[in-house]
């Protein structure tokens, strides 16, 4: 039902990118829908830094050239999706398990272009999405008893493990009001790796397919 925003909205995200770029890509439907729209695209694109092995063997059916992050100066522009995003183009991500590796990789990059459906769309994050945290599995015990004191209900992810080898809690049933000072504070957890908070790094342009199937482009940035 939502695919059809997802690809209005992924084909509308094309332009940004420019002859020779070295695009940053995130992981999940919307963003394997990105993917396989750049196979018929005009412009030369340079190569691409991967946040993970499923967006990487994606990318490699186009023959694309994969870079790793430490490889690259620079990373011209990031496309990815959350599963929340507000007004103030703060994100919950991290539904595809690929947290820790979107952070890093939109963080490195000069631009960060969110490309969603019109159901990604709240006024409070983390009502309607649990909010993710990737953890060192021999901080398990400890990390929970601190992240029970805010509330909501914890839930480790099960079967999966990150591919920096670590677990998954998912808190769902958060009303989250101060997300900066949520991102930090969860951050500051021993054994925490990554929060799937992003208000230190938050989209730049949100590209949103809408229900009546038109899209609509929020700048943050000039471009
Ligand atoms: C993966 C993510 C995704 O961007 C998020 O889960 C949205 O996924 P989809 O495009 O499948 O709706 O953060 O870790």
């Amino acid at each position: 039902m939502l695919e059809k925003f997802k690809k209005i909205a992924s084909q509308a995200a094309l332009k940004y990118i420019n002859n020779n770029d070295i695009v940053g890509i995130g992981t999940g439907t919307t963003i394997k829908y990105f993917i396989n729209m750049l196979s018929n695209f005009k412009k030369k694109i340079n190569g691409f830094v991967s946040t993970s092995i499923t967006s990487t063997n994606e990318l490699k059916k186009y023959n694309f050239n994969i870079y790793n992050s430490n490889e690259v100066d620079i990373i011209n522009i990031y496309f990815d999706s959350a599963d929340e995003i507000n007004n103030n183009m703060e994100m919950i991500k991290g539904g595809g398990a690929a947290l820790t590796n979107e952070k890093i990789i939109s963080s490195i990059a000069d631009k960060f272009i969110c490309i969603v459906d019109q159901s990604k769309h709240v006024n409070i994050l983390g009502k309607t999405h649990p909010l993710p945290i990737e953890i060192i599995p021999m901080a398990k015990s400890y990390v929970t008893k601190e992240l029970s004191k805010l509330g909501g209900l914890l839930k480790y992810r099960k079967g999966i493990i990150t591919e920096h080898g670590n677990i998954i809690l998912d808190i769902y049933n958060l009303e989250i009001t101060e997300p900066v000072k949520l991102e930090k504070y969860i951050n500051s957890i021993a054994g925490v790796v990554t929060v799937g908070l992003f208000t230190n790094r938050r989209a730049d342009i949100i590209i949103t397919g809408n229900y009546d199937y038109t899209v609509s482009t929020i700048k943050n940035i000039k471009l």
